[in-house]
């Protein structure tokens, strides 16, 4: 598949396999899992490098179609429209509740959202996610099934959430955060305002056309014992256009242990186990994440 051209904030390194400060990595799907050996072994390390360096790239020739995204997306705008008595029986953010609205458009943070499963595009996501599980797994010099078997994959939950920040009202739309899964994938319609955090600065994410942005959530720091950090990232509000993001997240069922993997644990370990259900409860506690997903379990 050809590459698309890439922004000026974003390249997939140079011939040193390096980047400069503010671009974002770029990762290949289909090189890592069509490439010949020797692709295979240089995309590995590159997205090993994004994982450890960022937490953060942006993925490429990922196989979920764009009409399924755009039809998703649809679906999810007439939510936002949906007049209040009838939008009312679905703001009611229980745990499991199959499907949500809510809102924090107040003084501080200006975000709607819906959050709920559409079956198809959740399988064909599943499926990406999991693909860069396997590799990321690869790139910590595992095999390729490690991180899945260390979480249970095969029993995994997910969550489609859909945020709508309004053009104009406070500067953040969603406060500081890093996911509390395991990985995130997430694209927006045309209007910037996703910005990740590195070396202590803050820098707008740039998307290529039909690509998705990654992030690493807290479940892979914890099984990586640190190796790979947990992205910090927000969302501004632009002032003057209305923005939408999708957001897809995966993680371990919510009875599963999460702890290091003993082989990346060789020297002591970083994080004690914690079932994924109680880190939640935990991460839901603390204010600057107040606006974290809330779960639906598969
Ligand atoms: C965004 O809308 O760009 C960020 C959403 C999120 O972090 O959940
Ligand atoms: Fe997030």
């Amino acid at each position: 598949m050809s590459r698309p051209d890439l922004p000026d904030n974003q390249e997939k390194g140079d011939s040193a396999g390096t980047w400069s400060e503010d671009r974002i990595p770029v990762v290949d799907l289909d090189v890592l899992v069509n490439g010949d050996a020797a692709q295979r072994s240089e995309a590995i390390r590159h997205l090993g490098r994004a994982c450890e360096e960022w937490g953060f790239f942006m993925v490429i020739n990922h196989g979920v179609p764009a009409s399924l995204q755009g039809a998703t997306m649809d679906a999810c705008k007439e939510m936002f429209c949906l007049p209040a008595e009838e939008n009312a029986e679905y703001m009611n953010p229980t745990l499991m509740a199959p499907i949500s609205l809510g809102t924090s458009l107040n003084s501080a943070y200006w975000r709607n959202y819906v959050k709920g499963n559409v079956t198809e595009y959740a399988t064909r996501t599943r499926g990406l996610m999991l693909a860069l599980t396997a590799a990321i797994s690869e790139s910590m010099g595992l095999d390729d099934g490690r991180i899945a078997e260390a979480l249970n994959l095969e029993d995994c939950f997910q969550l489609v959430v859909w945020n709508q920040y309004p053009p104009a009202g406070p500067e953040v739309g969603l406060p500081p955060h890093t996911d509390h899964g395991l990985l995130a994938l997430l694209f927006q319609t045309g209007v910037d305002g996703l910005q990740v955090q590195k070396n202590g600065r803050w820098i707008l994410a740039k998307p290529i056309p039909n690509s998705y942005f990654v992030i690493a959530g807290d479940q892979l720091e914890i099984v990586s014992n640190g190796r790979y950090k947990a992205a910090l990232h927000r969302a501004m509000v632009h002032g003057e256009q209305a923005r939408m993001s999708s957001v897809c997240l995966l993680g371990p069922c919510l009875d599963t242990v999460v702890q290091p993997i003993p082989e990346l644990a060789l020297q002591g370990v970083e994080f004690r186990g914690i079932k994924y259900r109680e880190y939640i409860a935990h991460q839901r506690t603390k204010t600057v994440n107040e606006n974290a997903a809330v779960v639906v379990a598969r």
